[in-house]
């Protein structure tokens, strides 16, 4: 091991970055006199190997004399979460949750041991006092003897706590609020915030205790401001939804141990949040039939398909310039599709207003529901009503063609297994076997579209 020295580095109080000489003004998060003068120790023990305790140098093995045990998991007692993670939480392994401020990741991660009670659960939380814990615990229902509550922001003070309980699970609420006290800056800034989920780590592969760490997402939509978690921690799973809409997509967008093409959805309640089995029956809303603006999509979200509604409103521009909004869905990619709809179509809809609602309030990003876009805007203009066993999915280029998307065969199996009769789809799309039951319909671009379906 390389001999200790030690240099002074300066360093932004405010975000914590460092530097090698002194600054009026920090270049990383524009604040003026905030740097402070510290000695680090370079070269010594600061780089501890993860998971070796012992301290002996390690070889390197042969791939094949590497054994290869099937991780052991631990259940969470939620199908959805369990099967999001790949079959359960892997013992050390450190899980970052993060989500806007409000979308459930408290009342989630106080409901899964509430409701698991042969798990015994440290839930560490920096944001609420116990008081209000036990507050949403009576709310969420279920009790167990297990869950410890630990009031607490202190790294150190939670890490003695946590060896001493030696729970089956620790969940730290949020990494923002935590604090390692030999680091000079605030709660919350990226030396802290990587000081925090570096400990938490090395505390869950030494201990083997699977620790999750709740991270809010900044206004940028990335957790703790830079990207700086994503790769400290094995998983991580982004809780979305628009605030208003009662449904949340929990989502995983990194996995060690599993695949990221997974998805759960849920539905906030007065008693917490509800696991949504079967998205497909809970986001077609229940309305009569025969209301123009509204196209179902053939939806691929992670892995499993899923049909939702989209809503669409046009009508006359009150004032000069035309309104555009979108609930769920890229404002962009909406004005993209309406220049499409003008320019390749013939669709004059530069004075016209245009509102977009994803049902459910879910928020969209499979470019397959680009079809069913153009179709409940086309409706709404047309005061047409499209039938309601008829279903979309397609992408639209930018010269008015209609793109395959892919798995087109399972979102057409799951159409026909919720009553669909036909799928509008892109000529180009290859099927293996074709899908029984529902008939497809291919076109090859909007004006095709619209002779196939408003004929
Ligand atoms: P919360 O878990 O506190 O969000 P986060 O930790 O992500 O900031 O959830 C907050 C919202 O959920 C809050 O607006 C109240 C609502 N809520 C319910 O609707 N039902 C419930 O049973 C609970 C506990 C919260
Ligand atoms: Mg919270």
């Amino acid at each position: 091991m390389a001999s200790a020295k030690t240099k002074t580095l300066w360093f932004c109080t405010n975000c914590g970055n460092e530097y090698s000489k002194w600054m009026g003004r920090c270049p990383a998060c524009g604040e003026w006199n905030t740097m402070a003068e510290r000695e680090v120790v370079t070269g010594s023990s600061k780089a501890t190997p993860l998971t070796s305790a012992s301290g002996s140098a390690r070889k390197p093995m042969r791939l094949k004399d590497v054994s290869t045990t099937v991780e052991d998991r631990v259940s969470l007692g939620s199908a959805e979460v369990d099967r999001l993670l790949g079959g359960g939480i892997v013992k050390g392994s450190l899980v970052l949750m993060g989500g806007e401020p409000g979308i459930g990741k408290s009342t989630l991660s106080l409901q899964l041991p509430l409701h698991c009670p042969a798990l015994k659960t440290l839930y560490v939380t920096g944001e609420e006092s116990v008081k209000q814990v036990k507050m949403r615990a009576d709310r969420l229902g279920g009790s167990s003897e297990n869950c410890l509550i630990l009031s607490e922001t202190d790294m150190s003070a939670i890490l003695k706590e946590a060896e001493e309980t030696a729970p089956d699970l620790m969940i730290v609420d949020s990494v923002q609020t935590m604090f390692c006290q030999h680091i000079d800056s605030t709660a919350g800034s990226v030396s802290q915030i990587k000081e925090v989920a570096a400990q938490l780590l090395r505390f869950a592969k030494s201990t083997g205790v699977p620790v999750i760490l709740i991270g809010h997402i900044t206004k940028e939509g990335t957790i703790a401001g830079p990207k700086i978690l994503e790769h400290i921690v094995d998983v991580v799973l982004q809780f979305e939804g628009e605030n208003r809409g009662a449904y949340r997509v929990l989502r995983s967008i990194k996995n060690r141990f599993g695949s990221t093409s997974e998805l759960a959805v849920f539905e906030m309640t007065g008693s917490g949040l509800r696991e949504v089995a079967n998205p497909s029956e809970m986001l077609i809303p229940m309305h009569e039939a025969g209301l123009s603006g509204t196209a179902i999509s053939a939806m691929l979200d992670g892995n499993r398909p899923f049909l939702f509604e989209v809503q669409a409103l046009v009508s006359s521009a009150v004032y000069g310039t035309a309104q555009r909004s979108a609930t769920g869905f890229d404002v962009r990619r909406l004005n993209m599709l309406l220049a499409v709809l003008e320019r390749r179509a013939g669709f004059k809809l530069g004075q016209k207003d245009v509102f977009l609602n994803m049902a459910g309030g879910l928020r969209i990003t499979d470019p397959a529901c680009d079809l069913a876009v153009i179709c409940a805007v086309l409706s709404s203009t047309f005061d047409y009503a499209i039938p309601s066993d008829v279903c979309f999915a397609g992408e639209v280029g930018l010269s008015g063609e209609i793109r395959p998307v892919s798995q087109a065969a399972r979102r057409a199996v799951e159409a026909a297994r919720l009553g669909f009769n036909r799928i509008f789809v892109s000529s180009y799309t290859h099927f293996d076997q074709k899908p029984e039951g529902i008939e497809v319909v291919k076109v090859a671009d909007i004006p095709a579209l619209v002779r196939a379906l408003f004929k």
